[in-house]
């Protein structure tokens, strides 16, 4: 079965009160739209069409990666005219499926349960059923409950204002249809738009049976409107996520305070992860792995037994198995550790490597570096791996030990067992298994006198 999907997302979203267009605003830092389009793409043999509209080429620009076929819809004269723009793309035996842009929370397993209800004599249609259905188009039923038609909110009657059963925009039906219904498709409602909704109509005057599938929730199918609807569905989205976790085998302290935006590509068993910690991008975190509160991990890569204390941000790195990190340490993009290191408090380390049971445990800045195994940096050291123009290396090979408070100027090594004494600045190699310090000499001054203060 060839699906052409048609996403539908000219409409303007000036409730969102925005220079942004609505389908950009982002829900886990993805594009309402990318959503939509990634459950579309979800599904096999489809190709996607989408509707922008009039200033919409900042959405094609910003979207341009995604593998669609973008079709302008200049004047937004309905959804039944939005679906028109790409009818040249359908072909008579395809399933067509209709989507909105501004609909992120739709799920994969609900479009395959509607696909499997359209055929040359029955459209699939979902619908849900609401709270408080105001703004909806109305699904009408006939007494043996069949669909007749689907009325809006602003051409119904009383009766039909009451019925709690919403139109969620979303169906699907066979090509060759739809563009008989299209081409009949008027204006003369309420709004003077071409309404989608009145193929249901002249489906069933066709003899065919309207299937209705109902959404999951009221949430899965909400269309944002304003940033309250956005908020609110962040929040949809990442209790999901949360859900998700616990079902693999992750503890969450508390599941309402943590924010998943991105995707694991591997979670092991045993994972423990205290409040406020937000994932980004793609993660892949092994067994064992403890992450304490308001940590931020973003690329990271982290083996077995890893624990992160509190407040620490990870990014673009790697953390070997049984490490530990922080607490208030960031480890900055190219950090490849390896395994039992120590990460202390107030440490940046960028663009570097460490191997195995080295400690970098206070106060520290270790740029552009290669450290060796079982290597000990004192607190307070600094490579001094930038000249303003160039970045230099510092090699630190195993077993050195460097004293607290030193500076490394790059590009410099630091031999294999050196010890570095406390407060030296270095800017020469210092050779292995030696201690190198370059320190002023200390001085006492015999009878100095402290000033003190005169009573006035
Ligand atoms: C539409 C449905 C209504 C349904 C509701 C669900 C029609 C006539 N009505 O109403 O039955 O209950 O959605 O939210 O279909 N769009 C375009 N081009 C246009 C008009 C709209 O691309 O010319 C897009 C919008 O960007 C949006 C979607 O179509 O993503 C729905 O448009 P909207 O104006 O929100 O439709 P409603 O009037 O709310
Ligand atoms: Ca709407």
């Amino acid at each position: 079965m060839t699906i052409k999907t048609i996403i539908l997302a000219a409409g303007q979203g000036t409730r969102m009160r925005s220079t942004k267009h609505k389908v950009l605003h982002q829900i886990a830092n993805k594009a309402l739209l990318e959503h939509v389009y990634e459950t579309g793409r979800s599904l096999d043999d489809n190709a996607l069409f989408i509707i922008y509209g009039h200033g919409g080429e900042t959405v094609k620009q910003t979207l341009s990666h995604l593998d669609a076929t973008w079709i302008e819809q200049k004047q937004q004269l309905g959804t039944g005219h939005a679906v028109q723009q790409a009818i040249d793309h359908v072909e008579d035996a395809d399933t067509v499926l209709i989507l909105y842009g501004d609909v992120p929370l739709l799920k994969r397993e609900t479009l395959q349960t509607l696909l499997k209800n359209v055929g040359a004599t029955s459209l699939a249609l979902l619908t849900v059923k609401l709270d408080d259905p105001t703004g909806y188009g109305r699904i009408v039923r006939d007494k043996e409950h069949s669909v007749i038609k689907i009325v809006e909110q602003k051409d119904a009657n009383e009766a039909e204002l009451l019925i709690n059963e919403g139109n969620t925009g979303i169906l699907a039906c066979k090509g060759k249809q739809l563009k008989q219904w299209l081409a009949r498709l008027g204006n003369d409602n309420a709004q003077n738009e071409y309404y989608l909704t009145d193929i249901i109509e002249m489906a069933v005057d066709d003899g065919l049976t309207i299937e209705t599938t109902q959404a999951t929730s009221q949430d899965e199918v909400l269309g944002v409107n304003n940033r309250s609807q956005l908020a609110h569905l962040e929040r949809v989205y990442q209790t999901e996520q949360a859900q998700m976790l616990m079902e693999r085998g992750v503890t969450l302290r508390d599941p309402a305070r943590l924010d998943v935006r991105g995707t694991f590509s591997e979670l092991g068993q045993d994972i423990d992860v205290d409040i406020n910690v937000i994932f980004e991008g793609v993660n892949r975190i092994a067994s064992n792995v403890k992450i304490g509160p308001n940590c931020t991990i973003k690329n990271a890569t982290i083996a077995e037994g890893v624990e992160i204390l509190a407040n620490s941000v990870v990014e673009d790195a790697t953390i070997g198995s049984g490490s530990r990190i922080g607490p208030f340490a960031r480890l900055r993009p190219q950090s490849e550790l390896a395994d039992h290191v120590h990460i202390g408090n107030f440490v940046e380390i960028k663009k570097s490597t460490v191997a195995s049971g080295s400690k970098i445990n206070h106060l520290s800045y270790i740029g552009d570096s290669e450290i060796g195994s079982k290597v000990n940096v004192g607190a307070g050291t600094i490579t001094c791996n930038y000249d303003g123009v160039n970045k230099f290396k510092t090699i630190i090979e195993d077993g050195a030990f460097i004293g607290s408070d030193t500076q490394l100027v790059a590009p410099v090594t630091v031999g294999k067992n050196a010890t570095i004494g406390a407060g030296s600045t270095i800017t020469r190699d210092a050779p292995a298994e030696q201690l190198t310090l370059s320190r002023v000499k200390q001085i006492s001054v015999p009878g100095w006198q402290r000033p003190t203060k005169t009573e006035k």
